[in-house]
């Protein structure tokens, strides 16, 4: 069974590789995958002891959370752990506009209508999505707590925020997980939020750790691309062959240890000692066997300090 921890102060136990579910957003972000493949991977990452599912209402307007709650129906509640998130308040229906929205009276409100799409009672970690310059802090914080004694979450965190951002709302209220960018590809964590989340116990779960496929190894640097990586930089010209070059490095090694470059990636980041859980966008089976072979193993720490210079 997949390797887990206990993420941070909470009381959640997780498998240490978390099932991304944006990928279900179908939209310009991550066009559709078919049904059938992505409830084969959420049932093979059960089967696998994968229990932790990130997803958010933002992803496609509700619709991957919808989707995400018709694959878990008859999967026993205890058998997985279930974290989304709160802040784009769409303004009609969706595919509308978009505002920021951590104001008491929208969360919770919108948790409701989360929990509607899901098919649940409760959510086991609710984050907001990213900070709302609009809403005093005292204010977001006591509504999670209000979710939190009515039984609608069991623990609440942040994404996106910045360490004062963090700290301060953690004067206001117990945000016990912290939802970071971080992969080998692009460190900031390290010199930002990840002294802070061990100061204080945080459960860390990482975003984007294989810079979107970036760093499996599967591109030469030449692809175009019609998702979301067509905006991204690290994925044009130069950049985008820089950081093949850098990945493909990261292969002799792999070689040696009968690991391949998506298992050392994401098997770097667990060697962090702020980071809990490593979240991997998913789209079949495939991809969800190979990100749990990050697991039950640990790098050396020459093995582990070659990676980094292979992608520095
Ligand atoms: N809080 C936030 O603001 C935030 C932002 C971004 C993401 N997230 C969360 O973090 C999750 C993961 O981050 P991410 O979406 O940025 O992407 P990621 O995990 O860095 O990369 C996901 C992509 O990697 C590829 N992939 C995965 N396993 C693979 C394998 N074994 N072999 C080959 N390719 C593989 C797939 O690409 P193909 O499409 O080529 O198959 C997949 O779409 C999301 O699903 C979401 O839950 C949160």
């Amino acid at each position: 069974m997949a390797e887990k921890i206990k993420l941070g102060r909470t009381d959640l136990q997780v498998s240490r590789v978390c099932f991304g579910c944006w990928q279900m957003a179908a939209n310009e972000y991550w066009p559709v995958v078919e049904e059938d493949r992505l409830t084969r991977a959420v049932r093979r990452a059960i089967e696998l002891g994968i229990n932790f599912f990130d997803t958010a209402d933002a992803y496609g307007d509700g619709f991957a959370e919808q989707l995400l709650g018709r694959m878990l129906k008859g999967i026993p509640r205890e058998a997985f752990v279930l974290a989304t998130k709160v802040y784009h308040h769409w303004l009609g229906e969706p595919g509308s506009p978009r505002v920021g929205d951590l104001s008491g009276d929208y969360i919770v409100w919108e948790c409701e209508q989360s929990l509607k799409r899901l098919g649940l009672d409760h959510i086991d970690l609710y984050q907001a999505h990213t900070f709302d310059v609009m809403t005093h802090l005292e204010e977001t914080a006591r509504a999670f707590e209000k979710l939190k004694k009515d039984g609608k979450i069991r623990f609440y965190g942040v994404s996106n925020f910045n360490v004062e951002q963090l700290r301060a709302a953690n004067t206001f209220g117990h945000f016990d997980t912290v939802q970071p960018r971080y992969n080998l590809l692009d460190r900031e964590f390290e010199s930002s939020l990840g002294p802070l989340c061990m100061t204080h116990n945080l459960g860390v779960l990482t975003y984007s750790s294989l810079q979107y496929g970036l760093l499996t190894g599967k591109f030469t640097g030449t692809e175009t691309f019609n998702d979301v990586r067509a905006m991204s930089p690290m994925f044009k010209g130069e950049a985008f062959r820089a950081n093949v070059e850098k990945v493909n490095r990261l292969r002799p090694i792999g070689d040696r240890l009968g690991r391949s470059i998506t298992q050392l990636s994401i098997r770097a980041l667990l060697e962090h000692p702020a980071v809990h859980c490593a979240i991997v966008g998913i789209k079949n089976e495939k991809q969800i066997e190979e990100a749990a072979g990050a697991l039950g193993w640990r790098l050396s720490r020459e093995d582990y300090y070659a990676i980094r210079q292979a992608t520095t």
